[in-house]
């Protein structure tokens, strides 16, 4: 697990969150980092299902991949005449895990399409591994072009500070990390001063996940409350700030995890330059709009509690959007393996997603 870190010039692809092993898909709990560093070993989709639900495994590309190999399980585990239902219901248990992430409905969708060409229960185990193992590698491909395009269109002449939120690193994709992959980029390329990052309340993926992630891999890194984020951005000391998204809309709306609205409208008023970096398989061309995405609500407690410890009255009402949506006028660029989609909007994301 462990890794030497890395110098400038070299490409290490990060710790992965995952581990596909013929007959069982190991996640590293990210519920525990950083203090633990805990595999589980599935091997059924419901148990996938489960993981995805409590955060075991997170972060949009991520979820996709791990729902892939739930339904190579589900094939796996089926028996007798209507072992292809037994599969759709594990496909349809899936979709219900998380909402807001199109990754998880494209990879089903996917994995639909693999399981209807396949007459044999033996067949669609062998097309289905392959359809998943296609959609993990993809992603990590993915996740390398996307960081050359988008330090083509930073153009940085000297090295940069940024500022990133939320964790799209290793941990959320198949390696390497969408917005994390391109502060790898510019590190390897000796381009990176400094990565700020946020904490990410109030799960904390930025401090116990990005932070964590950055700091292994030898990549400098200081971690800021959400609420210092437009104190860091006045100073003049960040030139971007780059985030995951986990839908992209046809007219560019992005929804990413709470705070990323905000961040974007104080890059807007300091003159920041504010990039999205997503997989085509986070973009949703049947939506118009932002507003038609659902937004998952999450309990209560992981507000009035840090883990096991109180942090409010136990009986405190809450509302806990874990994820909000920046509309695409405040987006100066949407980064893919396909290209850059500069100031978005519908002819703009028409151009490159059809
Ligand atoms: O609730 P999470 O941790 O799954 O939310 C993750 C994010 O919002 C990420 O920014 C997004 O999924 C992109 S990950 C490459």
């Amino acid at each position: 697990m462990s890794q030497a870190p890395a110098s400038p010039g070299q490409r290490l692809i990060g710790t992965v969150a995952m581990r596909w092993r013929g007959t069982s898909l190991e996640l590293l709990d990210q519920r525990l980092l950083p203090d633990q560093e805990i595999w589980l070993s599935l091997d059924s989709a419901p148990g996938v299902a489960d993981a995805i639900r409590d955060m075991v495994v997170r972060g949009a590309p991520a979820i996709g991949i791990s729902a892939a190999y739930g339904v190579v399980l589900a094939a796996q585990s089926s028996a007798g005449a209507d072992w292809r239902e037994q599969v759709e219901a594990a496909v349809r248990l899936l979709a219900e895990s998380r909402p807001t992430a199109v990754n998880l409905f494209w990879a089903l969708e996917r994995m639909q399409g693999r399981l209807a060409e396949c007459a044999t229960r033996e067949d669609a185990i062998e097309q289905l591994v392959a359809a998943a193992v296609e959609i993990h590698e993809d992603d990590l491909a993915a996740n390398l072009a996307m960081a050359d395009h988008a330090l083509g269109h930073m153009n940085a002449q000297k090295p940069i500070s940024v500022l990133t939120h939320c964790n799209t690193g290793a941990l959320a994709t198949g390696g390497y990390g969408t917005a994390l992959g391109v502060i790898r980029r510019l590190h390897e390329t000796g381009l990176l001063v400094n990565a700020f990052a946020d904490e990410t309340r109030p799960w904390l993926q930025g401090s116990r996940l990005t932070v964590w992630e950055l700091a292994r891999d030898g990549i400098p890194v200081t971690l800021n409350a959400d609420s210092a984020a437009a104190a860091i951005l006045a100073s003049g000391k960040v030139s971007w700030v780059i985030v995951g998204a986990d839908r992209i809309t046809a007219n560019g709306d992005v929804a990413n995890k709470i705070g990323t609205y905000s961040l974007a409208v104080l890059a807007r008023f300091h003159g920041v330059g504010f990039m999205v970096v997503a997989p085509s398989s986070t973009v949703d061309m049947a939506l118009e709009s932002g507003a038609e995405i659902p937004i998952e609500e999450r309990d209560g407690t992981e507000l009035r509690q840090v883990r096991t410890v109180p942090m409010a009255p136990a009986s405190v009402a809450v509302f806990n959007p874990v994820f909000d949506v920046t509309p695409a006028g405040l987006i100066d660029a949407i980064v893919t393996e396909k290209g850059v989609v500069s100031r978005p909007d519908t002819q703009g994301m028409k151009r490159l997603f059809g």
